[in-house]
């Protein structure tokens, strides 16, 4: 995995969003993987105003959001799809019909997940997938215990997901318990893949996902077997990393 270490959250937000910017300036049809979250909001700025400022253009772009909270209906103010209208979709040319979230309030959860999979399918796979991070390694809502073999499904949220998204609602009894996401092997499926991490809170996660064993208890680590990974983490988050990884 490329590792690339920077200063603080601006810059990595800045490094993100060029990256992404350079692959839709390169194949306008690119399909976008996006994440939501704390980490990607900086980085969802700065490609609205690299959209907005030096027109780049996403009108022949395609996108796939990792998942969505089940029970939310879309335009809960706390679902994934209200999340990304407000960060990123409102604010450039991305036609809405060929943005892509779970639908979490699907009537029959498991055909949605089917649904999903191969619609990213037909799409022809995404082309460059953004991951964040969780503080026990979790990519998407594959929490620890999530096999490479999995793919679009409905999981349950772990306690500690559930403590750390509690910041969005009133109360931790309003998160709620279970999300559709990407499986692993979804995620694996992506050409290219970029993961974001920024701030102590996540520095044990970044050492075991590039140094620590490959294994499904932390399923950020099942990305070493991607051939295609950049990690971008800013000086917080690369804080328990080897001395030669830093170097
Ligand atoms: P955060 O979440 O960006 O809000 O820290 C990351 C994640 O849980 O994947």
């Amino acid at each position: 995995m490329k590792l690339v270490i920077v200063k603080d959250y601006n810059d990595m937000s800045k490094q993100a969003a060029k990256l992404i910017a350079e692959e839709v300036t390169r194949n306008p049809k690119t399909v976008l993987g996006l994440a939501t979250g704390g980490t990607p909001v900086g980085m969802y700025r700065e490609l609205v105003s690299l959209h907005q400022q030096d027109g780049v253009d996403f009108s022949q772009a395609q996108s796939f959001n990792l998942d969505e909270y089940v029970g939310l209906p879309s335009l809960h103010p706390q679902s994934y799809r209200t999340y990304m209208n407000e960060n990123l979709f409102a604010h450039i040319n991305l036609p809405e019909e060929k943005t892509h979230v779970p639908q979490g309030d699907a009537e029959d959860l498991e055909a949605e997940c089917k649904r999903y999979e191969q619609a990213i399918a037909q799409a022809g796979g995404i082309d460059i997938q953004v991951l964040g991070i969780g503080n026990n390694g979790h990519i998407g809502f594959n929490e620890p215990g999530s096999t490479k073999d999995t793919t679009t499904r409905v999981v349950a949220l772990t306690q500690s997901t559930m403590e750390a998204n509690a910041r969005y609602f009133d109360s931790i009894q309003e998160v709620p318990t279970q999300a559709v996401s990407m499986g692993i092997q979804t995620i694996l499926g992506a050409k290219k893949i970029i993961l974001l991490a920024s701030g102590e809170a996540k520095a044990q996660a970044v050492s075991q996902m590039l140094e620590g064993e490959l294994t499904a208890d932390v399923p950020a680590s099942l990305l070493q077997l991607h051939p295609d990974v950049t990690v971008i983490v800013d000086e917080e988050a690369a804080s328990a990393l080897s001395a030669k990884l830093r170097s």
